[in-house]
Formats: C-alpha cells, structure tokens, sequence
C-alpha cells in the first residue's frame, strides 16, 4: 500500500471514530434526557450504545451518505442522525419537491422524520397539528387589527410562510383534520400558485421552489378504524395529492436498537407478537419504550413495572388473552 493510500486510509477511520465519538454522546444523551452522563458511565447501557454504533460504523451505516437537493443545489450530506428504514426514499421524493404522506401506527417517528427531512436538507421546518377544529385562517392567514389606528393588516400562517419562502410543512394529523378545511389546500398542494384575497395588496401566492408538504397520518384517510378512532375520513382529492408519494411507515428495528433498553426491547417484541396474534385493538409503540427505557436508567424498573403501567387499560380478557400465548408459548419451549 503507497503512503499515499495508507494516510486517506487512516484519514477515513479518523473521521469514523469522530463521527462514532459524537453520536455516543447524543445517543447518550438521548437515553438520558437530563440526567447526568456520569450516571450510566457503570451501566450495561452505556456498553450497548457503544457496541450498537461500533456496529453501524463497521457496517457502514454511520456516517449516513446521502444526496440531497438543498436551497443550494445538489450534495452529499453526512448525517450522523438515526434514521428508519424509509429515510431515503422519502429524502428522494423532498429533494424532488413532492408532497408526501407518512402514514404509520402511533409512536413510529412521522413527526421526527418530518423534522429530520428539513434538517437533511437545509430547509426550514413548520407544522400544524390537524384537528376537526382547526380553522382556514391557521393554515392561509390572519387578519389582526395590528396597522395603525387599529387597521387590519394581514399576519401570515407557517403554511403560507414555508409555501412563499420554502421549507418544509408537516401536516401532522393530517386524518384528524376537517376535511372540508384541508381542502383550502387543494389548490396550493397541485399547483404552483394560489389566492387568498385577505392579503388585499398581494393575493397572489407563489410556491417557492423549496417548498415541501409532508402529511403524517395514522390511517389511510379512510376514517376512524377500531384503533384510532378520532380519524375523519379524507376527502379524495386531498388524498390524490399525496397517492404516488405515500410511504408506509413501521417501528423501526434499527431506531428501537438503538434507543430502547435491551430488555425493554425483548419485552416490548414480545408483547406486540401477542397482540399481533391475538388480534387485539392495543399497540406498543417505540415512544413508550422509550419511556421505559428511561424509567429503567433512572429507577432501575423491571418487567413487572412496565407490566403494571402498560396493562393499566386493558380489560382482564385482554391480558388473559396475552398470558395465555405467554404461558403457552413457554411451554413449547
Ligand atoms: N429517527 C429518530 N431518532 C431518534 N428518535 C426517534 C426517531 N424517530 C422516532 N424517535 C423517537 O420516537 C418518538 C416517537 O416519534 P414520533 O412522535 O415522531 O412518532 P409519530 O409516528 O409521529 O407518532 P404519532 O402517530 O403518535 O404522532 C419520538 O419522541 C422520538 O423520541
Ligand atoms: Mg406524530
């Protein structure tokens, strides 16, 4: 091997070990949210952070390479976030600038993912949470007597803002909202331009070429279903502006190793191919094993507690249910 070839390689491993150095302190510091460092530099979790980035860094996964389209044109990033299974094709489709639909049980990572896909790309992030309330003006705009004397002057919404000015807008559930007031959308989300006449002196509205809509759902915009049932059910042209790009979101395998406590993990697995199994109306998402994850740092819980805490609302048959795979499947071991 040259000299030459000998200093990019250890150039290349150099920057490996930074990259692995940095994301052990986020990933640290993810775990524990507040608490000290200090406090889990004894613990078996502090082993596992290191093993599961050793891992990505040996595999490659870290640093994340990937071609982005910024404010500035086409680059490569390196992205040292974790990211689920889908990050790249939904980068893909943000850096074509489409509209895209997330749609993924609750607690999966849309609205993270959402915020991530701004960060890949340099764009600025804005959201609203959807709901069968919301108002037209929260998406096109108010009219506040703010002028002089008390005259009306109009006050942009972030929609109008990100559409104008480019960014990305998550329309975080989207299912919840009116799908009547979403429709106000319709015009803005398939074409290049809108109107909205509050805005006397500039009714025009132009979409900037960095505009990106995502929408984060937890059903297909068909209505509320036996799990989420607050849902509305979209109208169709809404969500033919989003049909090509919707992307179907899960708990991701990866994200959960790494955040999430390996008993935690084993447990919350096992508890979801139950009720996988047993066709229960229940989830177990990677927020609340998150959660877990932090009681056990902090107060070193164990099964029983997470037991005592998750179980809390379901009915005795439910659980009945639950134990009974349990026991049987103990038995066939
Ligand atoms: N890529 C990620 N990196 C780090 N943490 C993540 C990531 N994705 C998700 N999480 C964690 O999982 C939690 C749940 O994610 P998020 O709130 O985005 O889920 P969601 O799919 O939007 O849920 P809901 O449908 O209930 O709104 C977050 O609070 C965050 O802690
Ligand atoms: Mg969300």
């Amino acid at each position: 091997m040259s000299s030459d070839s000998t200093a990019e390689q250890d150039h290349l491993i150099e920057n490996k070990l930074e990259v692995a150095a940095t994301t052990a302190k986020k990933r640290v510091r993810k775990r524990q949210h507040r608490t000290p460092m200090s406090s889990i530099l004894h613990t078996d979790a502090l082993t596992d952070i290191v093993k599961g980035i050793a891992k990505d860094v040996i595999s490659g996964m870290l640093p994340q390479r990937i071609e982005v389209v910024t404010t500035g044109g086409t680059k490569v990033k390196e992205l040292e976030d974790l990211t689920p299974e889908c990050f790249e094709q939904v980068v893909k489709l943000a850096s074509l600038r489409r509209n895209i639909m997330l749609v993924g049980p609750a607690g999966c990572g849309k609205t993270y993912l959402a915020a991530l896909i701004a960060k890949a790309l340099d764009l600025s992030f804005s959201s609203i949470s959807c709901t069968a309330g919301m108002s037209e003006s929260q998406l096109l705009g108010w009219l506040l007597p703010t002028g002089e004397a008390g005259r009306f002057e109009y006050r942009p919404a972030p929609f109008i803002t990100a559409y104008e000015n480019g960014g990305v807008y998550l329309l975080d559930e989207l299912d919840c909202g009116d799908s009547n007031t979403v429709m106000i959308l319709n015009q803005a989300l398939s074409g290049d331009q809108f109107t909205i006449p509050q805005r006397l002196e500039n009714p025009v509205v132009k979409r900037h070429k960095d505009f990106v809509c995502i929408a984060a759902c937890n059903t297909y915009g068909q209505g509320a279903d036996m799990l989420y049932v607050g849902r509305n059910q979209l109208d169709a042209a809404t969500l033919d502006r989003f049909t090509a790009n919707t992307i179907a979101m899960d708990y991701s395998p990866a994200i959960e190793e790494a955040l999430v406590d390996p008993a935690v993990l084993a447990w919350g697995r096992k508890i979801r191919a139950k009720i996988k199994e047993c066709g229960l109306r229940r989830i177990l998402s990677t927020r609340v094993m998150i959660d877990f994850t932090l009681h056990t740092d902090n107060y070193s819980t164990a099964k029983e507690d997470w037991e005592d805490i998750y179980f809390r609302n379901w009915t005795e048959e439910e659980i009945a249910r639950v134990k009974d795979v349990e026991d049987n499947s103990t038995q066939e071991n």
